[in-house]
């Protein structure tokens, strides 16, 4: 069996948050799983396309090149694709390479237009280098198109959202002609969504199965709070059995303090408590225990309700944040920043990410909506204990009795959290057992992978 994965970033190629990273790591847990069950079982070939962007990191091969006529006509879209491979721990990723696609960067304002034409392109560019998939796995609104393009050229199919605020959306009138799809498929019950054209209605509508990245998001998102509009559609998948929830698992070499290249190593709660050391003197705090987030500063990730519990945060922790994005906010964490115990780092730092999950003694996590969360799974891969807000993978990751969670999305809330979470800090024996139980946690891709596996058998 030949499953190919589609996505706009695989890590460590290209990447800007979790959708990246669940493609730089399930595809290759396939693959190994695969290799384990041997013999008996089907061997399965494992292949992850994407774009071939200019700052992508890696250089692929050049396996072929050429004019695609089923790609817009001259002028419209590109005179000549390329496709470049590299093959990797057992996969193998394809990265198409249109011209659209060398600016810097990963995303752009024409991006619609741009994965239309990569939408367009994946499939025949497949069929020039003899990888047509049987079960071809879309993820997110950036792979819609193709998902459709699949379907209707007979193949299995599975679409996987990672966020449903993200749906890929453009004026009807302009984008429909982008897609190379017959007109019958822009009405309300395909990819039209309240005049707009909408590519992850592409993927909702035309995949044989539709999954997302926890079990509770998957419950979620048929509800007008989560559902983004797509709720009656979302309702209809889970009607006839076409849309789940699968967890996503933790690349375990890369988040593994026994191993991290990044901080002083560690196994236990007594070599955490060195990291934690490090990491006071590196930002001069002050004995206050330590409270961290590593966070995209975006409205769902709820980093305002951090600022806004911030007076009363400070007075039972040190704050450190991570992390860059909507530009208000990062104002308001550079003003806060004046405090003593305020530590703000704009922008992204791996190195510092790994000194951080070491370092901290909780984590906060505030999300208004969570399809799934690594950041969790990697703190408490590293005895970092999470204050979450219950929702999506938060909840079916966060056990009870290792973390801190909390119902409602307010400063409130979260302050409650903390406020329970620094009590527990002050029963010692109470927090190192939490601490030892969430080291002890398995966030391992292996179960995941597996059940993907399943599902791509079944629909086989
Ligand atoms: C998106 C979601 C996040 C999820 C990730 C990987 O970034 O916001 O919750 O963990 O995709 O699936």
């Amino acid at each position: 069996m030949h499953v190919v994965h589609v996505g706009s970033e695989v890590f460590p190629f290209s990447r800007s948050g979790g959708l990246g990273d669940v493609l730089g790591a399930l595809p290759a847990e396939q693959a190994a799983l695969s290799e384990q069950q041997g013999q008996g079982g089907e061997p399965l070939q494992v292949t992850v396309v994407s774009p071939w962007y200019g700052s992508l990191a890696g250089r692929p091969a050049e396996i072929w090149r050429g004019p695609l006529p089923e790609l817009p006509p001259e002028g419209l879209g590109p005179a000549e694709v390329q496709v470049g491979e590299i093959v990797q721990g057992g996969v193998r990723y394809l990265f198409v390479g249109l011209s659209e696609f060398g600016r810097p960067g990963l995303y752009h304002p024409d991006d619609v237009w741009r994965f239309s034409l990569f939408g367009r392109a994946v499939l025949p560019a497949l069929r020039r280098v003899g990888a047509v998939p049987d079960v071809l796995h879309g993820h997110d609104w950036q792979a819609g198109l193709v998902v459709a393009h699949a379907h209707l050229a007979g193949l299995r199919t599975v679409f996987s959202i990672h966020n449903l605020q993200y749906q890929g959306k453009w004026n009807i009138a302009e984008g429909a002609r982008w897609t190379g799809l017959p007109e019958w498929a822009f009405g309300p019950e395909t990819l039209e969504f309240h005049g707009d054209l909408n590519l992850m209605k592409a993927g909702l509508v035309f995949a044989d199965q539709v999954t997302t990245v926890s079990p509770t998001y998957a419950r979620e998102i048929t509800t007008p709070q989560y559902g983004e509009g797509l709720e009656g559609l979302l309702i209809r998948l889970t009607l006839d059995g076409r849309l789940g929830g699968i967890i996503n698992g933790l690349d375990q070499e890369r988040w593994n303090p026994r191993i991290d290249p990044d901080i002083e190593t560690y196994s236990n709660p007594d070599g955490k408590a060195r990291a934690t050391a490090a990491l006071r003197a590196e930002f001069g705090l002050d004995g206050a225990p330590l409270l961290a987030a590593v966070s995209r500063l975006a409205d769902q990730k709820g980093m305002d309700l951090l600022i806004e519990a911030l007076p009363e945060l400070v007075q039972d922790w040190n704050v450190v944040v991570l992390g860059g994005g909507d530009p208000l906010l990062e104002a308001a964490l550079t003003g806060w920043a004046q405090h003593p115990r305020v530590t703000f780092v704009s922008g992204m730092n791996e190195p510092l990410a790994h000194r951080i999950y070491a370092g901290a003694d909780a984590f906060a996590m505030p999300s208004r909506f969570e399809p799934c969360g690594l950041s969790q799974m990697i703190a408490m891969r590293y005895g970092t204990l999470p204050v979450v807000r219950e929702t999506g993978g938060l909840v079916d990751t966060v056990p009870h009795d290792v973390g801190f969670r909390f119902p409602e999305a307010s400063p409130q809330g979260l302050s409650a959290a903390c406020r329970e979470a620094r009590a527990e800090y002050e029963r010692r024996a109470d927090w190192r057992r939490r601490v030892e139980e969430a080291m002890s946690l398995d966030f391992s891709w292996a179960g995941p992978a597996g059940q993907y596996l399943n599902l791509y058998r079944r629909l086989r």
